[in-house]
């Protein structure tokens, strides 16, 4: 049986609700992960220090007991956010980013930024108190075809964007394209990008296999084979511009199994194993550990972490369905077979 070490992972991107939804999920990326970047999109969005730091308490209260991990927590941007309020959140010294949402782009963006032009301030305050920017780089007007809103981001927003704010750390959020992964390559060392497991992992015929399954939609959609596999390249390619960030973002199974399904795949259970059969049926495993645990701490210039995870190649079954608060979901990969396990 094979066993790999690895240094215990950071996810550079999730979604942790809240309330008994919180408490139901927290354990699942407690058990793998050191730390995790967590996403201000709750209901109402956290556009202010005072609710990042209250969440913040909340997910440290809802910790299984003895549980050794760190959340790190950002912003949400709106076109009220003030400079004071950047100011605020770097002295914090746990908001580690702050978080931009084209209005309507995904889950809870509403209160996000229409004109980016209006950001512009928080953006140069942001750039000289080196607070890292993290983009969910989609635009979300209606005439944009859903396939295409990744690339009609990077040309209409995003390149003017890095190119004025140049020393701006910035991170593209869950890349789905060849065109994102081209434009991180070739932009400066500020910019970043996270790689979701299930990007890595499917195309988007998954949506389609057999009828409609609701339970592969996300945003940004999966994209077709030839971008996947430019996504799993980057993620391989030993390359420290491309880091994991999960995305897992629970929804209940009947919000999910609906006439309008929500976006969002939930695979905190799933996620490491899976990145490590990825990597391992790419014959990749020696980069593995950059990825998951090297790479994003690097960018975001906090201290690796010092403990060691092990896994073992030994198949499991992914549960068909989990507790959800109140309610009950179904996780990513669901009833199918894992071929590595975290070790406890
Ligand atoms: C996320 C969610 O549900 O909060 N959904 C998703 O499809 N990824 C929001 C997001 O990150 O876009
Ligand atoms: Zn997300």
């Amino acid at each position: 049986m094979q066993t790999l070490l690895l240094t215990r992972p950071d996810d550079w991107h999730l979604h942790l609700r809240d309330g008994l939804q919180l408490s139901a999920i927290l354990p699942d990326t407690v058990a793998h992960f050191a730390r995790a970047l967590i996403m201000p999109n709750l209901k109402p969005p956290l556009t202010t220090v005072a609710s990042v730091l209250a969440y913040r308490s909340r997910i440290l209260a809802a910790l299984p007991k003895g549980a050794d991990f760190t959340p790190l927590m950002t912003l949400y941007l709106t076109e009220n956010t003030s400079p004071a309020e950047i100011i605020l959140a770097k002295q914090s010294g746990v908001i580690h980013g702050i978080k931009f949402y084209p209005a309507g782009a995904t889950t809870h963006s509403e209160a996000g930024v229409q004109d980016i032009t209006r950001v512009w301030p928080i953006l140069e305050t942001m750039e000289k108190l080196d607070l890292p920017l993290l983009v969910h780089g989609e635009v979300s007007s209606p005439e944009v075809d859903p396939f295409d809103r990744e690339q009609v981001f990077l040309d209409r927003y995003l390149a003017p964007l890095v190119e004025k704010f140049s020393n701006l750390r910035v991170v593209l959020e869950h890349i789905t394209t060849s065109e994102a992964v081209e434009f991180v390559r070739h932009s400066s060392q500020k910019v970043a990008a996270t790689i979701t497991p299930h990007h890595m992992f499917l195309n988007r015929s998954a949506l389609f296999q057999g009828g409609l399954r609701p339970h592969y939609y996300c945003l940004p959609v999966l994209k077709r084979e030839k971008h996947r596999r430019a996504i799993l390249d980057a993620a391989i390619s030993g390359n420290p511009k491309f880091f994991l960030g999960t995305d897992s973002a629970p929804h209940s199974r009947f919000s999910k199994e609906s006439g309008c399904a929500c976006a969002g795949i939930y695979n905190a259970p799933v996620a490491l194993e899976l990145c490590t059969e990825i990597f391992s049926n790419a014959n990749a495993l020696n980069r593995l550990e950059g990825f998951t645990s090297f790479y994003g701490t690097d960018f975001y210039e906090l201290r690796r972490n010092q403990g060691i995870l092990s896994l073992e190649e030994s198949p499991w079954t992914v549960p068909k369905e989990v507790s959800f608060g109140a309610d009950h979901l179904v996780p990513f990969c669901a009833g199918e077979s894992m071929q590595w396990r975290v070790k406890n």
